[in-house]
């Protein structure tokens, strides 16, 4: 049987490498339903001014707002003037111009002036390179993209240190964000969906704090990960990333909006304790285990650790030794007891010495026998609970005395002479303590949740009075 392989074809356009990359990571499109919400939120079409779309995609946004304009017909300019769509891929950006010349021709344009209309809208450029400086945009909506600055192709790492300032550049939605606030009018509003994590990550602080010194959030509503979004039909099939979206209102009405600082927002609402309850905080200890680096070093399998001295060994945990009925199993590890003020015995230097290659360099402490984290003043005399940092829910497990766990999981102690430890465990367990977790807690991929001491110390817990 004869084969062809069929010649490359020369008129396709050279597509650059970088803009593929950056638009294949970023092209998370979003529903209609959703498009539709957002543009409510905005209040679009506001009586003046002119709606922007940062990253316009395939134009969804652009379109839907265009259908709510009363249009006088073949008007160009003063369309133009209500609209106005960036694009870095030149297939996205065509999609945008087809969309919106074919939604024009709809309503009675002239094909020619429809396109017209079309190529004056879509801006096919980068956005942040050099992109717009003037405040001229009153409304700005769409769904800016999310990559992280790590992944970026460097050609993009190289232009933004130009261009972006320093505090928003650790994902290209800070970027966006700080850029699309810049170019927002005073009185200007801007409706779109993100990623939550801007709202509360640390390295974003001061871009919330940039922001947040003309603009406040208005509304901030939860979206469905798995009915806002779609891929375009050329990339490949699957769910797109889990992002925990949300709708987000910015706008300068003191009176109408929450302050956005440097603090963490509360995306589910403020943590109030309901009557009866008290802080977790407030009558028991919560604290966090120590870090100890890879196995085999300043931790390893007890049947590996014959040849070290009985009383510079802990026993230690961590999760794989808790079995799904939230019991622990008997430590199969130990970890090695060391004071940063006294060099340890021989042995425990000698086997430190062999193995301290193994540490990561972020491990490597100086003397080098200190251990990646301080174990801390951890209450090993007394028995503690132990939680999982990274869990489907609060998960309360026994600790026995005498045994660490490692692995920056939570442990629950009674303080000295305060509540017996059951009756921590029983508040741990309730559904009212299960239910605020799940409200509270920032979410990670899979329905994990991410349970920090800071937020299990708020933790409202119900206890009963001795009678
Ligand atoms: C999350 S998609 C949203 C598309 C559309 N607004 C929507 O909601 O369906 C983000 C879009 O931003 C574009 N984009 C990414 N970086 C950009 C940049 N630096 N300048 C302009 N557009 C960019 C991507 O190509 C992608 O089409």
């Amino acid at each position: 049987m004869q084969t062809s392989i069929a010649p490359p074809d020369l008129f396709l356009p050279i597509r650059n490498p970088d803009i593929e990359a950056l638009h294949a990571a970023t092209a998370c499109y979003t529903t209609d339903p959703v498009v539709d919400a957002v543009l409510d939120l905005a209040g679009w079409p506001r009586a003046r001014g002119r709606l922007l779309d940062p990253g316009a995609g395939d134009g969804v946004f652009l379109e839907r707002a265009i259908a709510r304009l009363t249009l006088a017909s073949n008007d160009v300019d003063a369309l133009a003037d209500r609209v106005e769509g960036w694009e870095i891929h030149p297939d996205a950006a065509q999609d945008a111009r087809i969309r919106i010349a074919r939604h024009l021709e709809n309503r009675g344009w002239r094909a020619a002036t429809a396109k017209s209309a079309a190529d004056r809208i879509i801006i096919e450029a980068d956005f942040l390179a050099p992109g717009p400086i003037e405040r001229r945009y009153s409304v700005i909506c769409g769904n800016p993209p999310f990559f992280r600055r790590a992944n970026l192709p460097e050609r993009f790492k190289l232009l933004y240190a130009e261009t972006v300032p320093e505090y928003a550049r650790a994902d290209i939605l800070h970027s966006f964000l700080d850029r699309c606030t810049e170019v927002l009018t005073d009185d200007g509003v801007l409706a779109c969906v993100t990623s939550d994590r801007w709202l509360f990550n640390q390295n974003a602080s001061k871009l919330r704090e940039s922001i947040g010194r003309r603009f406040g959030i208005a509304e901030l509503t939860r979206l469905d990960p798995a009915s806002s979004f779609y891929r375009p039909k050329q990339r490949t099939r699957g769910t797109p990333p889990r992002i925990h979206p949300v709708a987000v209102l910015l706008g300068s009405d003191a009176r109408r909006t929450r302050p956005l600082t440097r603090e963490p927002i509360e995306i589910d609402g403020p943590m109030t304790l309901a009557p009866g309850t008290v802080p977790l905080g407030s009558v028991a200890e919560v604290r966090i285990a120590p870090w100890l680096g890879p196995q085999g070093v300043f931790f390893l399998r007890a049947s590996e650790a014959s040849h070290l001295p009985l009383n510079e060994l802990v026993p230690c945990v961590d999760t794989d030794d808790v079995t799904k009925e939230d019991t622990l199993r008997p430590p199969a590890r130990v970890a090695v007891r060391t004071q940063r003020g006294s060099e340890p015995h021989s042995a425990v230097l000698a086997h430190l010495d062999s193995t301290l290659g193994a540490l990561p360099p972020r491990a490597r402490q100086t003397p080098r026998w200190a251990p990646p984290e301080n174990w801390g003043p951890f209450p090993l005399n007394r028995e503690a609970l132990l939680i999982p940092r990274i869990a489907q829910r609060l998960r309360v497990i026994r600790l026995p005395a005498g045994v660490l766990p490692i692995n920056h999981n939570l442990s629950v102690c009674s303080t000295e002479a305060g509540i017996p430890l059951d009756v921590l465990a029983a508040a741990l367990v309730s559904d009212e303590a299960q239910a605020w977790i799940r409200q509270h807690a920032p979410r990670l991929e899979n329905g994990y949740l991410s349970i920090t001491t800071k937020l299990l110390r708020r933790l409202p817990v119900r206890i009963p009075t001795a009678s």
